[in-house]
C-alpha cells in the first residue's frame, strides 16, 4: 500500500471510532544534551531517587498503557535507550535525533513511527519527571471529552522564568506559546505557563509539524510552535491548568535537580508517615521508589534506603545507614551506622553499630552482627552470634555458634575465593583464622588465636599456639639499661620484648592449658 492511501484509510477508519476508543500513542522527548545542567552526562540519564530522570514519565505513561511509545534519543543514545527498554512499556520503540534541533525536530524524528496512526498522541518531556499517571490522565480525558485537536496542560508560577507562556486571545482562548527568549516584555509577565505536556490527533500532528520553522532566537525548531499553527488552521484547541504546577516543572539545572529530589523525598516519607513508619527526622530520610517498608518500623535520621530495599514491622533503624536492595524481616534492629546491600536479615535479629553486611549475606533469625563486622556471601544460622571485628566471607555457619572476636575466614589465596563451613553451636575463640577451603564440624571449640588449616571434627578442641614463656626479672633489667627512664610507662607493655640476654632463667607457665 502507498503511504498516502495508508493514511486516508487511517483517517475513514478513525471517523467510525469513537473518541473514547481512539488509540494512545506517545512520544517522549530525551535526546538533548541539557546545557543548563553544565555535564557530560545526558539531561535524562541524571538521576533522581536514585533512578535516571528519564523512568519517571517512562513509568507515569505505563500507568496508562498506551499502545505504542516512541522514545526519541540522541545525546548517549545507547545509554538512553537501555534505560527507555528498561521500564518495559508495551509498543516501545526509539528515534534517533543525530543532531538536535530544537523539540519539534526532536517530535518530527519520531513522525516515521506514527505513520498510519489515527490515535491521540501525548508528548511529554523527559525533563518533568515528577508527574503523576493521574494528570496524565486528566489532560487524555479532557482532551477526548472536548473532542479537541490539540490539548495542553498548563500552570501558573508566580516567578514564571524559564518557561514558554501561555498567550490567549481576547476570547480566552489559546492562541500560541512564546519562548522566553522570544517573548516582548508584556508577554514575559504573564505567569500562566507551558509545562511541556501536550496531546494531539496525530492526523492534525503531522502536518502541523512539517510546517514548523526555526526563524526564532534559538535558531531551533519549536515543538510550542505548533500551537499557533494548529490555531490559524482553525483546529479545536483546549487546556487543562493543573492546581499542583511542583509537579510538572522542569529540570533544567543541579539547582532544580535538587528541588524535585527533595520534593520526591519529601513526598515519599510522607506516604510511609501516613502508612504508619515512624521517622524521627524525615528530613534525612533518602527513599527509592521501590523501597517498602512494614508498618511500626522506626526509621532514625540519615538513613538512604534504595533499590528494591523492603522493611519488615516493627523494626528500628537506629540512624545513618545505607542499604540497597536489603530485605529486613519482622522486628531487625539495626543500630547506628551500617551499610546492607544485597543482603538478608532475619527476624529479631540485631546488627551493628558500624557493620557491614556485603552482597550475598543472609542472616538467620536473632542472629547478632555487632561492630565492625563484615559479612560477604555468608549465611548465619539462627541464633548464631560475631559481635566483634571479624570478617566472614564466603562461608556458612550453623545454628547457634559463637564467633569470638577477630574472627577471620581467609577465603582468597591470591587466585581463587573458597568455603568455610562451620556447623552448630561452634564455639570459635578470639582472633582465629580459618583457613579456606576448611570446615569445622557441629559442637567444635576453637581456642583463641588458632590457625584452622584443616577440618576440625564435631565434638573436637582446636588449638594451634606456641608455647607462653615467661622471662623473669625482663622488665627491671630493661629498665636499668635505660638509666631509670621508661618508669612512667609502665603502663604499656613493651613494643617488643628484648630476647633473654646469656644465662636469664626462663620459665613455662606451671600448667599448659589446651592440649
Ligand atoms: C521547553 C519548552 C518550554 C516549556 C519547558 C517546560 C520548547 C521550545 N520549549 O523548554 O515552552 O516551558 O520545556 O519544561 O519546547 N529535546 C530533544 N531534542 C532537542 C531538544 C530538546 O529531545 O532537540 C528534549 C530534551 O532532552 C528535554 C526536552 O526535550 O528532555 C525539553 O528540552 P529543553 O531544552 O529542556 O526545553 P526547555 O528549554 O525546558
Ligand atoms: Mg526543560
Amino acid at each position: 500500500m502507498l503511504p498516502g492511501t495508508a493514511c486516508a484509510a487511517s483517517r475513514g477508519v478513525l471517523d467510525s471510532l469513537s473518541v473514547a476508543s481512539r488509540e494512545l500513542g506517545a512520544v517522549v522527548l530525551a535526546a538533548g544534551l541539557g546545557t543548563r545542567m553544565k555535564s557530560a552526562t545526558a539531561k535524562v540519564l541524571h538521576t533522581l531517587g536514585g533512578q535516571p530522570l528519564l523512568r519517571y514519565p517512562l513509568a507515569a505513561l505505563g500507568a496508562l498503557d498506551p499502545d505504542r511509545v516512541i522514545v526519541v534519543v540522541g545525546h548517549q543514545a545507547d545509554a538512553v535507550r537501555a534505560v527507555a527498554e528498561h521500564a518495559g512499556l508495551r509498543g516501545l520503540a526509539t528515534a534517533l535525533q543525530a543532531e538536535q534541533h530544537g523539540t519539534g525536530h526532536a517530535v518530527r524524528c519520531a513522525a516515521p513511527a506514527l505513520a498510519g496512526f489515527a490515535g491521540d498522541v501525548l508528548i511529554l518531556y523527559g525533563d518533568a519527571p515528577l508527574v503523576r499517571a493521574g494528570t496524565l490522565r486528566r489532560l487524555l480525558d479532557h482532551h477526548r471529552a472536548t473532542d479537541a485537536d490539540l490539548t495542553l496542560l498548563t500552570m501558573r508560577f508566580r516567578d514564571p522564568r524559564g518557561y514558554g507562556r501561555i498567550v490567549r486571545d481576547g476570547g480566552g482562548r489559546v492562541s500560541r506559546i512564546v519562548e522566553e527568549r522570544d517573548a516582548s516584555e508584556a508577554e514575559r509577565a504573564i505567569t500562566e505557563v507551558n509545562p511541556g505536556f501536550y496531546c494531539v490527533r496525530a492526523p492534525v500532528l503531522l502536518p502541523l509539524l512539517a510546517q514548523l520553522r526555526a526563524d526564532n532566537a534559538q535558531g531551533e525548531y519549536y515543538l510550542t510552535d505548533i500551537v499557533e499553527l494548529a490555531a490559524r488552521r482553525g483546529h479545536a484547541i483546549e487546556s487543562v491548568e493543573t492546581d499542583r504546577p511542583d509537579e510538572l516543572a522542569g529540570i533544567n539545572s543541579r539547582a532544580e535537580l535538587a528541588r524535585a529530589e527533595e520534593q520526591l523525598r519529601a513526598e515519599r516519607v510522607e506516604r510511609f508517615m501516613a502508612a504508619g513508619v515512624t521517622f524521627e527526622d524525615p528530613a534525612t530520610a533518602y527513599l527509592g521508589p521501590q523501597v517498602e517498608i512494614g508498618p511500626d518500623t522506626v526509621i532514625g535520621p540519615n538513613v538512604t534506603l534504595r533499590g528494591a530495599t523492603r522493611i519488615g514491622r516493627g523494626c528500628r533503624l537506629d540512624g545513618t545507614a545505607w542499604l540497597t536492595d536489603a530485605v529486613l524481616a519482622d522486628g531487625v534492629h539495626l543500630r547506628f551506622a551500617c551499610v546492607v546491600e544485597e543482603a538478608e536479615i532475619g527476624p529479631e535479629a540485631i546488627v551493628g553499630p558500624f557493620a557491614r553486611l556485603r552482597p550475598g549475606t543472609r542472616l538467620g533469625a536473632r542472629v547478632h552482627v555487632g561492630n565492625f563486622v563484615e559479612t560477604k556471601k555468608a549465611l548465619l544460622g539462627e541464633g548464631t552470634k560475631a559481635n566483634h571485628l571479624t570478617y566472614l566471607g564466603d562461608c556458612e555457619i550453623g545454628p547457634e555458634t559463637n564467633v569470638g572476636a577477630g574472627t577471620i575466614t581467609c577465603n582468597y589465596d591470591g587466585f581463587a575465593k573458597h568455603r568455610t563451613k562451620i556447623g552448630a553451636r561452634v564455639q570459635i575463640g578470639s582472633d582465629t583464622q580459618l583457613v579456606a577451603p576448611v570446615e569445622v564440624g557441629d559442637d567444635a571449640y576453637i581456642a583463641a588465636g588458632t590457625t584452622v588449616t584443616r577440618p576440625v571434627p564435631a565434638g573436637a578442641l582446636a588449638v594451634s599456639r606456641a608455647d607462653l614463656r615467661f622471662v623473669e626479672g625482663w622488665t627491671a633489667r630493661k629498665r636499668a639499661r635505660a638509666g631509670g627512664k621508661g618508669q612512667a610507662a609502665t603502663a604499656e607493655s613493651p613494643a617488643q620484648p628484648a630476647p633473654a640476654p646469656a644465662g636469664t632463667r626462663t620459665s613455662a607457665p606451671s600448667r599448659r592449658r589446651g592440649r
